[in-house]
């Protein structure tokens, strides 16, 4: 293939994300205004927050998941919205809770609201999104629902907590890597997936498999994700603050079991020791990208996007299903 075709098949497959939300445009406005709702306070400060996060939306793929994977299944209808809700207010009530622990000052392109409003009225503000999100499955007796997103952000609680406990003492292999992004990360997407699906089925086998292309897809996106802290790009959140946190991630680890012993002291007494020198961190970085790290975790993210693609090829051929193929191009070459 010369390098226009290349450069053609490129294009086309790195649709942006309005192509992709093309089958779900509707449902997507519509999911905007009730979003905004389930937020709304009659706390002026906490109405205030949440008119800010509102504003500052995030690339909603979540939602997106959940919208594709109903149709892929079936008629979108009232529990699809609750799921789509549901699953961006927990996702939300995470990252404001996350920029406390990770100390980030910037989100989405502009300051989080811990930079803002301090810690103490992000950590409650994450509260009160998170209890307004389990009210909104119970309200509108979605049990369901309420089960699938509530293992997974029991999930993501533990694999946070798993990582920052493994973050003491930098012992991190590349299995342990995986479960924890399996649950920080990928449970919320797979339940995104799953909850989509079961809105607009019964079809357990169906709902299960939308459960694990989420999975896959879920990992891939942390991935993509862990890359970005060793590039140079506008993300709209800090990067290099993954390893200032101790953070050990699929590049790192892969960087330093192939270095040679001495290499790999240094490079750990640095992170252990020197976290907080931005030139010492530069090291880190540099070691990385010259040891082949970020073109192995390129790897690995594309091969769980090729067994992605290997489970919705086994679904029914329908317009949703083509999105959500584009939608796993997105996420693994999406640029924040
Ligand atoms: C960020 O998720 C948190 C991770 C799981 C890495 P997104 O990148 O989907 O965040 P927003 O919602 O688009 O800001
Ligand atoms: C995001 O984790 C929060 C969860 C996945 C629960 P990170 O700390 O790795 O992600 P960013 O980079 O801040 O979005
Ligand atoms: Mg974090
Ligand atoms: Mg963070």
């Amino acid at each position: 293939m010369n390098i226009f075709h290349q450069l053609q098949t490129y294009k086309f497959m790195v649709k942006s994300l309005n192509t992709i939300k093309g089958p779900i445009e509707e449902e997507l406005k519509e999911f905007d205004l009730r979003f905004r709702d389930a937020m709304k306070s009659k706390v002026p400060l906490l109405d205030k927050v949440t008119r800010y996060i509102v504003k500052r939306k995030g690339k909603q793929v979540r939602p997106m998941f959940v919208f594709l994977a109903a149709k892929l299944a079936g008629e979108v209808n009232e529990s699809s919205y609750h799921a789509a809700s549901l699953v961006e207010m927990l996702h939300t009530a995470t990252l404001v809770h996350d920029d406390v622990v990770d100390d980030a000052i910037e989100r989405r392109g502009f300051f989080s609201i811990n930079a803002l409003w301090k810690n103490k009225i992000a950590v409650l503000v994450g509260d009160y999104l998170l209890s307004r999100g389990l009210l909104l499955a119970l309200d509108n007796n979605e049990y369901q629902l309420l089960q699938i997103l509530s293992r997974a952000v029991k999930a993501m609680s533990e694999g946070e907590l798993l990582q920052m406990e493994k973050a003491r003492r930098l012992d991190i292999k590349e299995d342990l890597y995986y479960t924890i992004i399996e649950q920080k990360t990928a449970s919320l997407i797979a339940a995104a997936c799953s909850a989509g699906a079961a809105s607009t089925t019964q079809d357990q086998e169906l709902i299960e498999k939308m459960r694990l292309f989420g999975e896959k897809i879920g990992m891939a996106f942390q991935i993509r994700d862990d890359l970005f802290d060793f590039g140079t790009d506008d993300v709209g959140k800090p990067l290099g603050i993954d390893i200032k946190e101790k953070k050990m991630t699929l590049p790192l680890i892969y960087a330093l079991e192939n270095a040679p012993t001495s290499e790999k002291k240094k490079i750990m007494n640095i992170i252990k020791k020197h976290n907080n020198k931005p030139d010492r961190v530069a090291e880190v970085i540099q070691f990385v990208r010259n040891s082949g790290g970020l073109d192995y975790a390129t790897t690995v993210m594309n091969q769980f996007k090729k067994e992605a693609f290997d489970i919705l090829a086994t679904t029914p051929d329908c317009p949703a299903r083509d999105s959500l193929e584009s939608l796993v191009i997105f996420v693994t070459e999406r640029k924040k």
